[in-house]
């Protein structure tokens, strides 16, 4: 589609990058530039190792059987391509945003809305999910540690027989204080906790090693490949969160080299440290165990191994790594709503940085505060696979975009390339397609849904308020047609 200079630009209209790295230093929308590479790869390591590794490894575990070591290997090299991807956009488009940017400046912006909705999702609506998986290790581990857990009535949402989650809330609220306090300072406490929480799935490991046995390997894949490739649907939950990286950007000292390294570097540490940890949880513990706990690790070493001790720790390494996923999945939100904002396609007045802190405060605290009235009240199942479902579906566009981008801006400098384009974006489609359709009808139904509603504001809001369409109304040039990107 392409339209003439005097025409208003259509849905499919382009932002130009060049446009879109000097918005960034605007008076008043501005980010602070303060992370570098190390800080970087722990936010990637913050956002990833979390409630998937704690948690989802048992449902996992009860789909693929001991299989499941697999299924993490799969879900891995699924991300691998869109991480290659995503270093790509993210080193030659550093500006916040994430997915919902690089769409902008090559799909369109009918595109980048649905993407930006769709990060929404994976982010707004799992960060309520991962807070309510909090407190329900916190209660784990006040259990283990002192023989007391906070009555249901303030700890669990309705659905699950409470009235509304008090340590759910409380996270979430205290992140979001952290958010607006600084990224520097986020970026700090992000490291300590990344280090307990690689310490503590250490400890996991050495112990696991030592009381190892074969016995719980047959059958090992009792489902086949479907049990493998079910699996890998609902464990890639696990790997969410590399990604987070891409959306800070905008903060990154050096986003051509740091970027790159971080997302890699990341999603690599992590797969290390799950790969270990499944084989090790099978070694000491049957898969059917594994399911039937809330904490699984934590089963695994107190059923399986008889080191009853070693529940309390593990309940405590869940409530720390968990904490960080909060923080940095927390942080992607807000800094995708920021791009959003900013461009008009949702409220721009929103997207004001405070002065004192170089933080988009009123934004964070309008979110966290909507965050935690949603951890509330929602119990945690099936939001799992609603986030994978909208995660995956960013993975493709992302993928695409890099095909796109390499064709439409050749010239464009691209500080890291992704090696054989398009053969390895192309498989990053294809493995979060093929992940995608291992997903139940439900999930594909309510994703749907949410798409809709999405459309619907789109229409009413977002493309009349377009930054890019009112600077075109007015003359400004901050937008490029789509006739002068192909
Ligand atoms: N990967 C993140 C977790 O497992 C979302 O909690």
């Amino acid at each position: 589609m392409t339209t003439s200079s005097s025409q208003k630009p259509g849905i499919f209209a382009i932002r130009d990058v060049r446009s879109l790295i000097t918005e960034t230093a605007e008076e008043g929308h501005g980010l602070k530039k303060a992370v570098g590479s190390w800080q970087l790869t722990a936010m990637g390591v913050g956002a990833i190792i979390g409630t998937g590794i704690f948690v989802v490894i048992g449902e996992g575990a009860g789909v693929a059987g001991p299989a499941v070591i697999l299924s993490f290997v799969l879900a891995a090299v699924a991300c691998a391509f869109s991480a290659l991807s995503y270093a790509e956009l993210a080193s030659s488009i550093p500006v916040s945003g994430s997915a919902y940017t690089y769409t902008y400046a090559t799909l369109g912006e009918i595109v980048a809305w649905i993407i930006g909705w769709d990060l929404i999702l994976e982010y707004g609506v799992s960060v309520a999910a991962i807070a309510v998986g909090w407190g329900g290790n916190l209660n784990a581990f006040l259990d283990a540690a002192f023989g007391w857990t906070l009555p249901d009535a303030i700890a669990k949402s309705p659905e699950d027989g409470g009235v509304f989650n008090l340590p759910a809330v409380f996270i979430v609220l205290a992140i979001t204080a952290l958010l607006v306090r600084g990224v520097t300072e986020s970026a700090r406490v992000n490291l300590v906790m990344v280090a307990v929480k690689l310490v503590v799935l250490a400890f996991f490991i050495v112990v696991a090693l030592f009381n190892f046995g074969t016995g719980n390997f047959q059958p090992f894949a009792p489902d086949g490949v479907d049990g493998v490739t079910a699996a890998a649907a609902i464990i890639f939950f696990a790997y969410i969160g590399f990604d987070a990286v891409s959306t800070g950007s905008e903060e990154a000292r050096n986003p051509a080299k740091d970027l790159p390294r971080a997302i890699i570097g990341s999603l690599v540490i992590c797969t290390i440290f799950y790969v270990l940890t499944a084989l090790g949880a099978i070694g000491i513990a049957s898969p059917q165990q594994l399911e039937d706990s809330d904490a699984p690790l934590a089963a695994a070493l107190d059923q399986g191994a008889g080191i009853s001790w070693a529940a309390g720790i593990l309940a405590l390494g869940a409530v720390v790594a968990i904490t960080s996923v909060v923080l940095v999945i927390m942080y992607g939100q807000t800094r995708i709503f920021f791009a959003m904002c900013r461009d008009g396609l949702l409220p721009r007045r929103l997207a004001t940085v405070n002065q004192r802190y170089g933080t988009p405060a009123r934004l964070t605290i309008g979110l966290g505060v909507l965050i935690a009235i949603l951890a509330a009240l929602v119990p945690l199942s099936e939001i799992v696979k609603l986030v994978n479902i909208g995660t995956l579906f960013a993975f493709v566009l992302v993928n695409i975009g890099v095909i796109v981008l390499r064709r439409t801006r050749p010239e464009m400098p691209r500080p890291y390339r992704v090696p054989w384009s398009p053969v390895l974006p192309i498989l990053g489609v294809l493995f979060a397609v093929y992940l995608m359709s291992d997903l139940p009808l439900d999930t594909w139904i309510r994703f749907v849904v949410w798409l809709v509603v999405g459309m619907l504001i789109y229409f009413l809001y977002g493309y009349r308020n377009s930054r890019l369409r009112r600077e075109h109304t007015d003359g400004t040039p901050g937008w490029a047609r789509e006739d002068e990107q192909s």
